[in-house]
C-alpha cells in the first residue's frame, strides 16, 4: 500500500509499486482530467503537480510518491477560479481540449515559480507540452494574461 495526498485528501493505492501514477489517478481515484498521450514523458498531457512541481505522471511509479502531495487539474481550484484557468477561458484557448489540463498544470507551476515570465521563458517552460490542435499562440497569450503582462 502506498499512501499519499491528492488534492488535499490522503489516499492509498494497492497497485503494484511500478504502476504509473497516471493510471492510479485515472483508474483508482477516478480523476479523469489528467490525460494519457504518449506514455513516455514526451507530450505533457499527463502533467500534475508533485510537491508543487509540474511532473509527467505517466513515467512516475506510484511508489515514488509515497508521502507526497499531488495536485491534479481537479484540485487546482475547486471552483475553477485559478488565475490560469480564468485566463484560459478569457483567451479562449482550447480547441479539442485533450492537451489542456496538462497545459494548464504546466503553466500554473511556471507562474508559481516565476510570476512574471518573459515571452522566452513561457515558450521554454511550455515547450514540452504538445498540442495537436496547434493552440500555441493562445496558450502563450493566456499565460501572459495570467501573469499580468500584455498578451
Ligand atoms: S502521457 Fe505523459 S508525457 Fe505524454
Ligand atoms: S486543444 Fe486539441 S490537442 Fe491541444
Amino acid at each position: 500500500m502506498v499512501e499519499f495526498v491528492v488534492n488535499g485528501k490522503t489516499v492509498s493505492s494497492g497497485s503494484d509499486a511500478d504502476t504509473p501514477l497516471l493510471w492510479v489517478i485515472r483508474d483508482e481515484l477516478k480523476l479523469k482530467g489528467t490525460k494519457f498521450g504518449c506514455g513516455i514523458a514526451l507530450c505533457g498531457a499527463c502533467t500534475v503537480h508533485i510537491e508543487g512541481t509540474a511532473t509527467r505522471s505517466c513515467v512516475i511509479p506510484v511508489s515514488a510518491v509515497a508521502g507526497k502531495s499531488i495536485t491534479t487539474i481537479e484540485g487546482l481550484d475547486e471552483e475553477g477560479n485559478h488565475p490560469m484557468q480564468k485566463a484560459w477561458i478569457d483567451a479562449q484557448v482550447p480547441q479539442c481540449g485533450y492537451c489542456q489540463s496538462g497545459q494548464i498544470m504546466q503553466a500554473a507551476s511556471l507562474l508559481d515559480k516565476n510570476p512574471t515570465p518573459s515571452d522566452d521563458e513561457i515558450v521554454t517552460a511550455m515547450s514540452g507540452n504538445l498540442c495537436r490542435c496547434m493552440a500555441y499562440t493562445r496558450i502563450k497569450k493566456a499565460v501572459k494574461m495570467a501573469s499580468g503582462g500584455d498578451a
